[in-house]
């Protein structure tokens, strides 16, 4: 197997992931960002992120001493032959995606390479910026100096990203330049997964199209959900039957308060926006983002009927993070609701068992609990927003005893609900009878 000398610009969830899996497959890899904070907290082990075996793979690869950190773009540049783009896409003020980072971050590559270098881009970025950037590498051109691209999109999520990351259901590369392209796949080959080489558009389209695509099942099962609830139907058993029709299957057919993270809202707006620039207008995608938005209201609307009102009420929340694995609260439901019930006058109390720290930066008027079982405490009721494990086997006994009122609002369908109600308490879901 051929082994590179590999540098990744941006230490975020996508690139401190790829950086620590490449070297975990035996290339040398320089991982570089900005922020020299980051850079010398890498290097004494400590993680920007949290995400579930990240720390031991990035420990391992410093000890075997084949991955390194750095805040210079010339160690990496004056090391690497292939360099690898992962920094931020952001939204931008108009829904586009902000590429002020990745044209940053191209442009300190062409100004200080020295030799022939594959470009490649792992952030998402809208259909056409690969153009763009080939452009902007072109500039620099000379006799020692030159550039090709490749666009090779992430599939990875947060909380499964390593194990996403060497088990992928496939690996998509695009370039106009054949030999980039042999040398991608020979890094990739070791991962024995489907590889998909085609141009730079379609690769980047693929991005979009799937992220946008998983965005739409969830919104439309969310919408089932809704209807089941209003005609007495259990969305449990229509995703079991839905899905044992092999077109349709159940992943990602789990109903809750909607969808939230770093991407799919981003990447969902973005496409739109995309779409919209060249005067096509995606109907569908303005849905797709209308029924996430509303489907965190209809949770307040469903508390507020239960309880009879919510103002000077007491309401807990379990989970802060937009999914469970992980810290980010980019985007999360949680902080919709938060902000939603501070607005209505209650009183709200949370615990996340590693989000805290990232939601207390943003909002002081919350009550930060030590554990789920605090945050019961003389509750109105209880919201499950992220469903990590450790809220999904409690002493149920003891939290109903310890609260004011016995609601419980399952925000992700993840809880036992018959044991649940056999208990004493007035349990809520999404679309569940
Ligand atoms: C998503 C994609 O799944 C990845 O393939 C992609 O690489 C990544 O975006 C990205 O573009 O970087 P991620 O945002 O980490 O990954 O998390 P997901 O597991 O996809 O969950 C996204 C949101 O959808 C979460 O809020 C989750 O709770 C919600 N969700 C997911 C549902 O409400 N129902 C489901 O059935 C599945």
């Amino acid at each position: 197997m051929d082994k590179f000398r590999i540098g990744i610009i941006g230490t975020g969830y996508v690139g401190l992931v790829t950086g620590a899996c490449l070297s975990d497959m035996g290339h040398t890899v320089y991982c570089m960002d900005i922020d020299e904070k980051v850079i010398k907290d890498l290097k004494s082990g400590q993680l920007p992120i949290y995400e579930p075996g990240l720390a031991e793979l990035v420990a391992q690869g410093k000890e075997r001493g084949n991955l390194f950190f750095t805040t210079y773009i010339e160690e990496v540049t004056d090391n690497c032959e292939i360099i690898y783009l992962a920094v931020g896409t952001p939204q931008s003020l108009d829904g586009g995606a902000d590429l002020s980072q990745i044209y940053e971050a191209a442009r300190s590559i062409r100004d200080s390479a020295r030799r022939h270098t594959i470009v490649v881009t792992k952030s998402t970025v809208p259909v056409g910026t690969g153009g763009g950037l080939q452009h902007l590498l072109a500039e620099r051109e000379d006799n020692e100096v030159s550039f090709s691209y490749v666009a090779n999109p992430e599939f990875l999520r947060e909380g499964s990203a390593i194990k996403d990351f060497l088990e992928p259901d496939r690996i998509i590369i695009g370039s106009s330049d054949e030999e980039s392209l042999d040398k991608m796949e020979s890094i990739y080959r070791p991962l024995g997964v489907p590889m998909v080489r085609t141009d730079v558009k379609s690769a980047e389209m693929i991005k979009y199209a799937s992220n946008a695509f998983l965005a739409t099942k969830i919104s439309f099962i969310n919408e089932i959900a809704n209807v089941c609830e209003e005609v007495g139907a259990d969305i449990d058993v229509v995703v079991q039957g839905m899905g044992m029709d092999k077109r349709i299957g159940t992943s990602f057919l789990k109903a809750g308060i909607g969808y939230g993270g770093s991407c799919f809202p981003k990447d969902v707006q973005a496409l739109k926006q995309l779409a919209g620039n060249t005067g096509y207008v995606f109907q569908l995608l303005n849905s797709v983002i209308e029924v996430n938005n509303l489907q965190k209201s209809r949770m307040l609307v469903k508390i507020k009927k239960k309880l009879g009102g919510l103002y000077g009420a007491t309401i807990g929340l379990w989970g802060l993070s937009f999914k469970p694995n992980t810290d980010d609260i980019r985007e999360a439901s949680s902080l919709v609701l938060i902000k939603l019930l501070l607005n209505e006058g209650v009183k709200v109390k949370v615990y996340d068992p590693v989000a805290m720290e990232k939601c207390r930066l943003l909002h002081k008027g919350v009550h930060y609990c030590q554990d789920p079982y605090q945050v019961a405490e003389g509750c109105d009721a209880l919201i499950l927003v992220t469903e990590w494990d450790c809220f999904l086997d409690l002493d149920y006994t003891r939290i109903l005893k310890s609260m004011n009122r016995p609601y419980i609002f399952d925000g992700r369908n993840a809880l036992e609900h018959l044991k649940l109600r056999a208990l004493g308490f007035e349990y809520e879901g999404v679309g569940r009878k």
